[in-house]
């Protein structure tokens, strides 16, 4: 049997007409930058989300960009974040010439232990930015309290959560602002980059709105150093197909994972947790294994693709270590990036390839 991780060719076979129609309808009016289609998603995010404000962009990682840009994050600022994530995290922030400063991860959730975060507060310290990680929603109420009672900002990567919940609301609809990204092997992906920007600030997204566009006011007055940050009409026509399926490839995505978990169950493998307030997007299914790399080999030799997210905190990245935290400062983080191992994830994994996957490993 051959595995496929992610299935995006039989996701589009499932829903090819009505892609194939959006495409053609964008085509046809030729209305590639800011069309209708984009509004039309825009409304669809923030019904499906419950934020007011859903403000498409390039990508999740411009998305960032221009959350911390409508902070007013400025050079020498120090964001709070999580070592153990995908480079966007605190590469956008250094790129902002703001500091990442990282605190350890909780050993069950893998998302940024709040009980962590007190300690490295200092005066300049402006926002504090959990990650979603592998799809669940940080501890976001003991987050907030802490921001809340030092003044903090809170921006959270929800890259690969889009659709999870904390204590009911979606991830999308918490924060100050909140972003995810439409690439295309994530739980929502478009056939490009993508992504968008959450909040129910109306000023800070009147801000970020702008700012997507070069900072401009009106056509060639610019108010703010911005950047061309815009989501294709394309890429939104897609999305806004995929979406009206979202809800039920979230409750697939959830059964699989719960096959997973039950097929698995007694083996000396680590199962991922989802805490009791959270769901999770299931972007990955990941386990942690003593023996990961003989593992993968084995696995990809019976025809069984895993991934690892990620194999290097980002402290130990070769980028930051202008920041000094070499091995030993997070011990968590670390150990659980030599264990961690992503098995195939996606809506479509049927019985028989959960079986086989479970009695292989
Ligand atoms: C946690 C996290 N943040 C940011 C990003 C960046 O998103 P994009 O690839 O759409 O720029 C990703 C994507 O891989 C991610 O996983």
């Amino acid at each position: 049997m051959q595995i496929d991780f992610a299935k995006l060719q039989y996701q589009y076979q499932l829903y090819k007409t009505e892609i194939d129609e959006a495409i053609h309808a964008v085509l046809d009016k030729s209305n590639y930058i800011m069309g209708e289609e984009v509004t039309q998603l825009e409304q669809s995010l923030e019904t499906f989300t419950g934020s007011k404000h859903a403000i498409t962009c390039s990508s999740g990682t411009d998305a960032l960009l221009l959350a911390m840009m409508a902070l007013d994050i400025q050079p020498g600022d120090e964001i709070i974040t999580t070592p153990f994530t995908f480079i966007a995290t605190a590469e956008t922030i250094a790129f902002l010439g703001a500091v990442p400063v990282f605190v350890d991860i909780d050993e069950k959730t893998y998302n940024i232990d709040p009980s962590k975060i007190e300690e490295k507060i200092t005066a300049k310290t402006k926002a504090i930015m959990p990650v979603s990680l592998y799809g669940q929603p940080a501890d976001i109420y003991a987050i907030q309290k802490i921001a809340d009672k030092h003044q903090l900002k809170v921006i959270i990567d929800g890259a690969q959560s889009f659709g999870s919940t904390f204590s009911g609301r979606t991830d999308s609809n918490l924060g100050d602002i909140s972003t995810t990204s439409f690439f295309p092997a994530k739980p929502l992906g478009c056939f490009g980059d993508g992504g968008a920007v959450f909040t129910n600030d109306d000023a800070i997204a009147a801000k970020m709105k702008s700012l997507r566009v070069h900072g401009q006011s009106k056509r060639y007055h610019h108010k703010y150093i911005g950047m061309g940050g815009r989501m294709d009409t394309l890429q939104c026509a897609i999305v806004s197909v995929k979406l009206k399926y979202y809800a039920k490839d979230l409750a697939l995505r959830q059964e699989v994972a719960s096959k997973y978990t039950k097929a698995l169950k007694g083996k000396s493998i680590i199962l991922p947790f989802v805490d009791t307030n959270a769901t999770s997007a299931w972007a990955q299914y990941s386990i942690r294994v003593q023996n990961r790399d003989e593992l993968q080999v084995k696995l990809k030799e019976q025809g069984i693709p895993t991934a690892v997210h990620y194999p290097m905190p980002l402290h130990l990245q070769e980028c930051f270590a202008y920041l000094d935290k070499g091995k030993g400062n997070f011990p968590i983080c670390e150990q659980v990036s030599n264990e961690i191992m992503s098995l195939p994830m996606n809506p479509y994994l049927n019985d028989e390839e959960i079986a086989y996957i479970s009695n292989k490993l």
